[in-house]
């Protein structure tokens, strides 16, 4: 079979691909739900032994019966991996037969491809290009919107902050929103860009952002982990934590979502390098999360509402993720969440999970929006964006839009509910 997939595959032969045989030359995603603990244990060796991509669950920790995992299995490691499954009796479904072919898709449309009719926002775009775009984006809004240079990466890239500030009343509070804290959550980025375009093209428009941009400014910063996110552009697609060396490991990243200083590195985190969820040698150990950090500890008096973008899983949760008790404003920010997700069912049909953090999915200190909540920045959410896992980190160009689109009207009420309140 292998031999003539080779072959098929040299020839050209699209046909094979399409009808599902061959799969073993395409990098796939597949979907298996464990039934017993032998298989959950089968399962986490799968995935820390072989050459894979654990979407779902985070960390292979997290496996347990009869929930769903989402695995990446790149083309030279599918035979083994199926062939170990099948042997086990674990039956399992495939989510993405081709993946390749989504990365392509993603990559292709960059820049000024002709090939592709839509517009520069439903397309992803490659760090050298999010940097032209800030650029652009300043010069030729200058009296509206600055760039900040909040810190640099560990591999010394700069991490611009836009400052939107349409209205220069005095006194006005702001609020933060990063995008791409993990590398391969490219949906988050896109967000961020449709976010700065939105604020820029309807404000004296649209009520709802007029309301909100003539009383808040609005600090927005695309990429926070520029060395992973430009990583999965050239090397590795599945890249998700940055790009620090450890004195002790020869494994790179550190999970800079659980690198903040908020029960850091307690159950939900670990201190292993070669794992998803490395929390770093100590609290903001890295330049990316201490340079949020800092900047977010000088203007904490101004920012009221914190919002850092993730995907996916559709879901908008809200402190604490680090321990199980409730926040002490719980049940305002359930209801800021509740209203937000009706608001996308009923505009897009579209069904968005809410609610603390480590209860709707798991324990995960150190995580940004516990320690800007920590800090006293009382509103901080973290929107985990498209999709449920159809796609999962490869959400096709063509859903951008929606998929913004939904998270822009969370941002709406969210913000809204703050203006009232604070
Ligand atoms: N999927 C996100 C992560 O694992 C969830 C973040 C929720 N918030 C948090 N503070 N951990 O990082
Ligand atoms: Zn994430």
């Amino acid at each position: 079979m292998t031999v003539l997939c080779f072959f098929l595959v040299f020839m050209n032969v699209d046909l094979f691909l399409k009808t599902g045989h061959c799969a073993e030359t395409r990098d796939q995603i597949l979907s298996i739900t464990p039934k017993t603990q032998e298989q959950v244990d089968l399962l986490k060796n799968v995935s820390t032994q072989y050459e894979t991509s654990l979407w779902q669950p985070v960390s292979p920790q997290y496996i347990r019966e009869e929930a769903q995992v989402h695995l990446f299995v790149p083309a030279n490691s599918s035979e083994t991996v199926k062939d170990l499954l099948q042997r086990h009796a674990i039956t399992h479904e495939v989510l993405l037969a081709n993946a390749n072919e989504l990365v392509e898709m993603q990559m292709r449309n960059d820049s000024t491809d002709p090939r592709s009719s839509s517009t520069f926002y439903e397309r992803y775009h490659s760090l050298e290009d999010i940097y032209d775009w800030i650029n652009r984006t300043t010069h030729d809004n200058p009296n509206t919107v600055k760039a900040i240079l909040v810190g640099s990466s560990y591999e010394k890239r700069p991490l611009y902050a836009l400052k939107l500030s349409l209205n220069d009343r005095p006194n006005k509070k702001a609020m933060w929103i990063d995008c791409g804290i993990h590398a391969r959550e490219w949906i988050s980025p896109a967000f961020c860009l449709w976010f700065v375009h939105y604020s820029l093209s309807f404000y004296k428009q649209n009520a709802d952002i007029t309301h909100i941009l003539d009383n808040m400014d609005v600090y927005v910063l695309p990429v926070m982990n520029p060395d992973g996110y430009k990583y999965t552009w050239t090397t590795n697609r599945m890249w998700r934590k940055n790009r620090s060396l450890s004195k002790r490991s020869a494994c790179i990243g550190v999970d800079l979502n659980r690198n903040f200083d908020a029960n850091w590195c307690t159950e939900g985190a670990s201190h292993d390098p070669c794992t998803e969820i490395y929390c770093g040698a100590f609290p903001e150990s890295e330049p990316e999360s201490q340079a949020v950090a800092d900047f977010l500890r000088s203007h904490k008096d101004s920012v009221q509402l914190y919002l850092t973008i993730h995907s996916y899983s559709q879901m908008l949760l809200f402190p604490y993720s680090c321990r199980l008790d409730e926040a002490e404003n719980h049940s305002d920010l359930l209801e800021m969440t509740q209203e937000a997700a009706q608001q996308i069912k009923r505009y897009y049909r579209n069904i968005y999970k809410h609610g603390a953090g480590a209860k709707t999915i798991y324990l995960a200190p150190g995580g940004s929006d516990d320690w800007a909540y920590i800090l006293g920045i009382k509103y901080a959410f973290t929107f985990e964006l498209q999709d449920l896992g159809r796609y999962g980190f490869l959400l096709p160009p063509s859903r951008i839009s929606r998929a913004c689109n939904e998270a822009l009207l969370a941002v709406k009420v969210i913000a809204q509910r703050v203006l009232e309140k604070t």
